[in-house]
């Protein structure tokens, strides 16, 4: 029978960072309903969903001496809680013979690997339903039972679309393990390794390795894990007699599937790169909602086809789970507080769709005989399609395939790489079918013997790590941290790469490390590292470059992506520092902050976004260098924060941007972060097939280091305040254009001047002012824009042009100019008003035009430095740089725009309030003379042009907001 995915919802508590920044709690549950608080609305009502379950893990509870969360409010639920509901039914679902599937969706650090896998005392589901299967086959071995109970474990992880088999590393070959397709198990990847396991111990003993090979490959190839999705698999095996005294086997397949954070779904595709093949950055998540919502259209009676196969290995792992015979259900894990709120919808609204979708699970459950039979009868069919398929004929490997619809329109070669594939699968399947029967023939003792059981002791392990200084490493996803540790058991301890002779005693992988990188010395209680030759070493965010003392709990970076804390067991009782509060981020922070960005705790939430986003970029920045130099491609990258005055737009956060230069020839590129992101994933696959000694080199259109030179570069900008004419006044400028570091590279001569009713210009001399920009609404205004000309710009850029934007207007452009670094644009637009509306009013007031300044660049012949003269590699003329630079500093430059118009404005109206005050005086004057005591009021307004209370002294921005009582008659109006 059909039955719905059963879905979850987590909120895990506000992590230190979001209590550090006084975050929010946007997320609300009672009974199964989650609700949830725009906090950009907070009044509105919230949004609500239903689940199956609605957790709340956010407070309420109390941790005891063993470091187990447990509840102290009744509505918090604890790892058992959720372990009863959803883990127990998967349990349950084994013992009944029908394979399941949990899987775990949700943003980055919202909690998945906690329900799944759990931390420390606080075992997720993973572990207690392990240890759950095991004590019930001993309860039933107990009670006299005689079946025989077969446990099999494997582990896997796509990352980057490669499935690699976690328990076997030697294994992943360039590719990963390919994933084929079984007539009747469907998708599988060939050569998994299963391990089988006869008790719960060697479970926990193969995770920790797999876990532990996760965290190598992550840190050698600097791979931000949380972009992985990691799939435990446990296949149960209950063998008894039936009442006809056959031998039968009931066999459950049960997958926890552990996702990659949702939140990068999006960079596929949007980067606004040209290099979009490499985006795959997490296509699979991007295609599991694809095929989310095809199945939920499907369940609410549409006819539509399914995408599984489409580029993603994760659909086709999951698509039994997804689809076919497999009980589901899914964890939904989200974050409290209120600047994930984006995030979090998201996340809600994907659970919501999943529990429409439904499945059909059945009973695995045959004499063995029998199974032995089929799969003896499903090869010889398989052999038939294999041969009809080499004759030609059209074969397909699953009638119910959806993909296979696609037959008609595909192309010849696509027909022919389907073809091969489809030979393939059988010829695997075929194999996988072999391997299948000559196992059922083996007994469980036979297989248990082939594989090594030998498991370690922890305790006597932890204990010498206790005792041995050492470095235990930090990783961003928490799960990973503290799984690779290297004691320093000698007195001198070298550290280097697998080129090392003779070999390092700590060999370390991946970018920037040396061959001989740098040595650890332990004289007594004082330990101390040295730095070999220019190696890159960090302690504490800072570079070292001589013997320097470690003490205890230090965060040591080796090279770029080799981030460690180290233990000193002398001073381990002494420390200040908490073992807890060292995490990779704030070892990123301190990185960062060193290399010149402002790490205050920011106040705001575009703040603490930016700052969130340069704790990810610097590392990743730091990592293209390396390649770069590596792979001697001339280019480096810096990362620049653009506020948004500097991207173009008159208001807007501050984005990170990266920088790339040509040192050859100087060009520029800014990258957004997407764009980056996605390059560097490219140049990490450049950088992995030159390791693995493959032909590395791409042609240009496909290369990560390259952009075309005929690309815009943005020169700079100048901001132009339109308040003058809310005051129609006139505004003849000449104003310092700001590159976006904040240096000035030139001028622009603009003019702004408002038009009288016959279009004539209205200028200094026209005593038309008006006191309140409010008088305008409901008038007319013309004015016209000029862009005359811009003088001393950088000689390397020709083809120069402005844009900007005015109010609503499309982008207007100037022309071109070219081969002058002091083009005249002669530019002039028009622009009509009529009428006035309050939002134009706001607009002239608050907000100003930019207006950016654009060209392509020439290449520089002369060379950049020294270095580079000499014809040295990428290294050499970086380092020149930096020495240049003063010292590799990232830049912190926050272009500061000057907002000279408006200084001119404001001098402009003083200027004529003086005159008033003036004229006023002389009215007085005269009238005294004339021996009044008292000024007629009509004279007075006359001069103020004004009847009600603006007063000379109020500012623009205040009067402004002056409520008008009357309708102002100024003469100032009469022109309009
Ligand atoms: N229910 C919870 N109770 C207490 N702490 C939690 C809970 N859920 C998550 N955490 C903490 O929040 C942090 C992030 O959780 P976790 O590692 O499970 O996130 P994730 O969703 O797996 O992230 P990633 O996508 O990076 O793998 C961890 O430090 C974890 O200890
Ligand atoms: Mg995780």
């Amino acid at each position: 029978m059909a039955e719905n995915v059963k879905v979850a919802v987590r909120v895990r508590p506000f992590n230190k960072r979001e209590k550090a920044r006084n975050a929010t709690l946007i997320v609300q549950m009672s009974g199964a309903t989650t609700k949830l608080i725009d906090p950009e609305a907070p009044n509105d009502e919230p949004k609500s969903f239903t689940f199956d379950y609605s957790y709340w893990s956010h407070d309420g509870f109390a941790e005891d001496e063993t470091g187990y969360l447990g509840a102290v409010a009744p509505n918090y639920a604890d790892q058992r809680k959720v372990y009863n509901d959803v883990g127990q039914s998967v349990l349950n679902n084994a013992w009944d013979g029908y394979n399941s599937t949990l899987f775990a969706y949700g943003q980055t650090g919202s909690g998945k690997s906690w329900s799944i896998v759990g931390y420390g005392a606080n075992k997720g589901i993973v572990p207690i339903f392990c240890d759950e299967m095991f004590k019930g086959i001993q309860k039933k071995k107990d009670e006299g039972d005689t079946g025989q109970y077969e446990v099999m474990f494997s582990m896997l992880e796509i990352y980057n679309e490669q499935v690699r088999d976690l328990l076997n590393p030697a294994s992943n070959k360039k590719g990963g393990l390919k994933i084929r397709q079984h007539p009747k198990k469907g998708f599988y990847a060939e050569g998994l390794k299963t391990v089988p396991v006869s008790s719960y111990k060697q479970i926990e003993d193969k995770m920790e390795e797999g876990t532990l090979n996760r965290t190598v490959a992550a840190t050698n190839m600097n791979a931000t894990s949380s972009r992985a999705h990691t799939i435990v698999g446990v296949t149960f095996v209950q063998k008894n007699k039936n009442a006809a005294g056959e031998e039968t086997a009931k066999t459950s397949l049960i997958n926890l599937v552990d996702l990659a954070g949702s939140e990068r779904a999006d960079s596929t595709g949007a980067t606004g790169d040209r290099l979009k093949e490499g985006a795959a950055i997490n296509q699979s998540l991007s295609a599991l909602g694809n095929v989310i919502s095809a199945l939920v259209d499907k369940a609410n009676g549409q006819n539509v086809r399914v995408p599984y196969r489409g580029d993603s290995a994760l659909t086709r792992l999951l698509k039994n789970a997804l689809a076919g015979n497999s009980k589901t259900a899914m964890i939904a894990a989200i974050s409290p507080a209120d600047i994930n709120y984006d995030e979090t919808l998201s996340t809600l609204r994907y659970a919501d769709r999943a529990k429409q979708i439904k499945t059909t699970a059945t009973v695995n459950e045959d004499p063995t005989e029998k199974l032995i039979r089929d799969l003896q009868e499903q090869n010889a069919k398989l052999l038939e399609k294999l041969k009809a398929a080499e004759s030609g004929q059209v074969i397909r490997i699953d009638d119910d395939d959806d993909d296979n619809d696609d037959d008609g329109k595909m192309s010849d070669e696509e027909m022919a790489a389907l073809r091969k594939q489809i030979e393939e699968d059988i010829r695997a399947s075929m194999a996988d079918t072999e391997k299948a029967v000559a196992d059922m023939n083996k007994t469980w003792e036979e297989k248990l013997a082939e594989t090594d059981q030998a498991s370690t002791d922890k305790e006597a392990q932890k204990k010498e790590r206790m005792e041995t200084p050492h470095f235990w490493n930090l990783n961003p996803d928490s799960q990973l941290t503290g799984m690779i540790v290297h004691l320093l058991k000698k007195d001198k301890v070298k550290i280097g790469n697998k080129k090392a002779d003779p070999p390092a005693d700590i060999q370390l992988a991946g970018l920037n490390v040396q061959k001989e990188h740098c040595e650890v010395t332990i004289a007594g209680d004082k330990i101390t590292i040295t730095p070999i030759g220019d190696a890159k070493l960090l302690i504490n965010g800072e570079p070292i470059t001589e013997e320097e003392e470690l003490e205890h709990h230090d965060r040591v970076m080796f090279g770029s992506s080799h981030l460690y804390v180290f233990h000193h067991p002398k001073q381990a009782d002494k420390s200040t520092i908490k073992a807890e509060s060292i995490n990779y981020e704030m070892a990123q922070e301190e990185i960062a902050q060193n290399s010149g960005f402002d790490m205050e705790e920011g106040s705001n939430k575009d703040a603490m976004l930016l700052q969130e986003d340069l704790v990810d970029l610097v590392p990743m920045v730091e990592e293209a260098n390396a390649i770069s130099m590596e792979l001697d491609r001339k280019v480096s990258f810096e990362v620049v924060v653009m506020t948004a005055k500097a991207r173009g737009l008159s208001e807007g956060k501050s984005e990170p941007y990266v920088l790339m230069r040509n040192l050859e020839n100087g060009l520029e590129w800014l990258w957004p972060k997407k764009k980056f992101i996605n390059r560097k994933y490219l140049m990490q696959e450049m950088y992995s097939n030159y390791e693995e000694g493959e032909d590395w080199a791409l042609p240009d259109e496909r290369d990560p280091f390259t952009e075309s030179p005929d690309v815009d570069f943005m020169i700079g900008c100048v901001e132009v305040s339109m308040e003058s004419l809310g005051y129609v006044l006139d505004m003849r400028e000449q104003l310092n254009i700001t590159d976006f570091r904040g240096k000035e590279v030139g001028y622009l001569n603009v003019e702004v001047v408002p038009l009288d009713s016959k279009g004539k210009e209205i200028t200094e001399d026209t005593d038309l002012f008006i006191d309140n920009p409010r008088d305008l609404i409901g008038e007319k205004l013309d004015f016209v824009v000029r862009i005359t000309s811009a003088r001393g710009l950088p000689k390397k850029y020709t083809d120069v042009y402005c844009s900007y934007k005015l109010f609503l207007d499309e982008d207007p452009k100037t022309e071109k100019v070219s081969g002058t670094s002091n083009p005249d644009f002669n530019y002039e637009r028009k622009f009509h008003f009529d009428p006035v509306n309050e939002q134009f009013v706001d607009y002239l007031m608050k907000k100003s035009v930019v207006i950016q300044l654009w060209g392509k660049q020439i290449p520089d012949k002369k060379p950049l430095n020294k270095a580079a003269k000499e014809g040295k590699d990428t290294k050499a003329i970086m380092k020149a740089e930096n020495m240049n630079k003063g010292m590799a500093k990232g830049s912190k430059n926050v272009p500061a725009l000057m907002n000279i118009s408006d200084h001119v404005t404001m001098k402009r109206r003083k200027e004529r309030l003086e005159l008033k005050i003036n004229q006023i005086r002389k009215i007085c004057d005269r009238r005294e003379e004339e021996g009044h005591i008292a000024v007629k009021i009509a004279d007075i307004r006359a001069i103020i042009g004004d009847s009600n209370a603006n007063t000379p002294t109020s500012n623009a921005r205040s009067g402004a907001t002056q409520p008008q009582e009357r309708r102002n008659e100024s003469s100032a109006c009469a022109i309009l």
